[in-house]
């Protein structure tokens, strides 16, 4: 299987819960390893620019207010067929309907605070990693 590497986010819910710990160690414990990590306060331009594709749907709005009103942890994982393992970890998008065991299940609040962002293809893994990180940022 490939080694890849897959963008990811922990969201405000989580780094307000102190679940940064918790988070990281599901992915360390299911083989992704964090290879570039940053916490920083998105800006609303840096947050509607990253959902760009969604700026149609009805909730744009309340999307990116939330990503704005706290703290995120900006993430480089690396592992094998990393994208699929950490979209599989996350689980689905409403906690409601994520199965038993996955981050959402286990920490989401809501189907907005649901604590994890993913890449959901490779070409996307590119551009969000490239949108955050500069190469040398990224240390395997
Ligand atoms: S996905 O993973 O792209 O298939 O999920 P999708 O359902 O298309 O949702 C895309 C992102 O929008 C967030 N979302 C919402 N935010 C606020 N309110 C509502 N109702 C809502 N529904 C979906 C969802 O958490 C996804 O965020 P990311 O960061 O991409 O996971």
């Amino acid at each position: 299987m490939a080694i890849e590497r897959t963008f990811s986010i922990l969201k405000p819910d989580a780094t307000r819960r102190n679940l940064t710990g918790a988070i990281n160690a599901v992915f360390e414990k299911n083989g992704l390893s964090i290879v570039a990590q940053k916490r920083v306060q998105l800006t609303k331009a840096q947050a509607e620019g990253f959902y760009a594709v969604h700026s149609e749907r009805s909730f744009f709005g309340e999307l990116v207010s939330f990503m704005i009103s706290g703290p995120v942890v900006l993430q480089v994982l690396q592992g094998e067929n990393a994208m699929a393992k950490n979209r599989e970890l996350m689980g689905a998008t409403d906690p409601k309907k994520a199965e038993a065991g996955t981050i959402r299940a286990d920490f989401a609040e809501s189907i907005e605070a649901n604590s994890v962002h993913g890449s959901d293809s490779l070409d996307n893994a590119k551009t969000e990693i490239s949108y955050f990180f500069a190469e040398t940022e990224i240390v395997a």
